[in-house]
């Protein structure tokens, strides 16, 4: 069973196909679409679990395709990974009408996104992640971006793709920590937007990998509220940024501490908890939903990690600051996000660290 949600922007809308074997949309698609060929950008973990699977459907086109497979993890995205992919696309001769398969989580998917959206000034895009994260939020809505020592996705881009796929069966092989961090996203988007799937949250016995949650119900919900944040505010001008809950400090978390040390998803658990902390302060967060919302955050595991003295610093750098100001998301109540303009973004470092 496969459920598609359309995310509505013009000549450029495209479908999320989301459910168990989702991928088996892929080659109709591409069949009303033909392209001249096509590379897929995927990790070396996702390659030796999913690389034949895949590869067997992209074998059954008669074009070139061809294979760009990069270390695993944040450190690929980088200006020397993104240069490589570019000169490999340019040495198989690919032309505008070429297609770039983002096969894999948030990392592949920012790094083939930007690549796609600056060879030949932009060819063809279809998003297939396989994790839970890249499936509810990163696949979702155009972002692409690399890192630069200075911070977390300061380069980047704004490019849908045409479609996107998430084959839930995928998930099956997702390490503990990936999953969690997954679900750390999906708790954002249910803070701040959407009070059901949080209910619904709530409600699972077992959140854990092999648990109880309804997968495909968890990413069609989360999908559904980025397809509608995206249709109405594609480039972040106002309303996107209430996916940003928990991220700027998520971010600061991330950088100084150094890429990887915690998961992205673990990051936004500690910005979320921080900015749950100041709803109450500052939007009036009855008591009583902070302490449903701590319980839900508390249920995600996190490893211990010591906050680096000097995250302040890195959580001014975020590139939504403009100057010195950060736009701070809150929540007035759950499902119901408020942005607060903060001209010291240090009280969410202390808000965090006061607990
Ligand atoms: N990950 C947040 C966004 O796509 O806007």
């Amino acid at each position: 069973m496969t459920e598609t949600i359309r995310v509505g922007l013009g000549n450029r809308s495209y479908p999320i196909t989301i459910g168990d074997k989702a991928w088996s949309g892929l080659l109709p698609l591409l069949e009303k679409n033909p392209f001249t060929s096509s590379i897929t950008v995927i990790d070396e973990r996702v390659n030796a679990l999913y690389g034949e699977r895949f590869f067997g459907l992209t074998d059954k086109i008669d074009k070139p395709s061809f294979r760009f497979i990069h270390p695993e993890g944040e450190q690929s995205k980088s200006f020397s990974c993104l240069e490589s992919l570019c000169r490999d696309m340019a040495r198989n001769g690919m032309d505008r009408e070429s297609m770039v398969f983002a096969l894999g989580g948030g990392v592949v998917g920012d790094l083939a996104g930007l690549a796609a959206s600056v060879y030949l000034r932009g060819v063809r895009l279809i998003q297939l992640p396989t994790t839970l994260l890249s499936m509810v939020d990163s696949s979702v809505g155009g972002k692409t971006g690399i890192n630069i020592s200075e911070g977390k996705n300061l380069v980047g881009t704004f490019y849908q793709p045409e479609a996107v796929f998430a084959d839930i069966s995928v998930l099956g092989t997702l390490d503990g920590r990936d999953w969690y961090s997954g679900l750390a996203e999906v708790l954002k988007i249910a803070l701040a937007l959407d009070a059901g799937l949080f209910e619904y949250l709530e409600s699972v016995g077992d959140l854990g990998p092999a648990g109880d949650l309804d997968v495909t119900r968890t990413v069609v919900a989360a999908c559904r509220q980025k397809a509608r944040i995206v249709e109405l505010d594609e480039k972040e001008a106002g309303l996107r940024k209430a996916l940003n809950f928990g991220h700027t400090l998520g971010h600061g978390v991330e950088a100084s501490l150094g890429y990887g040390v915690l998961r992205h998803g673990e990051a936004v658990l500690l910005g979320m908890r921080a900015a749950l902390i100041l709803s109450t302060r500052m939007c009036g967060l009855p008591s009583d939903q902070f302490q449903r919302a701590i319980n839900l955050l508390d249920r995600i595991p996190l490893p211990d990690v010591e906050l680096p003295h000097d995250l302040n610093r890195f959580v001014i750098k975020d590139k939504k600051s403009l100057g010195n100001r950060i736009t701070g998301v809150f929540i007035k109540e759950i499902g119901k996000h408020e942005f607060v303009s903060l001209d010291d973004p240090s009280v969410l470092v202390e808000a965090l660290k006061a607990e």
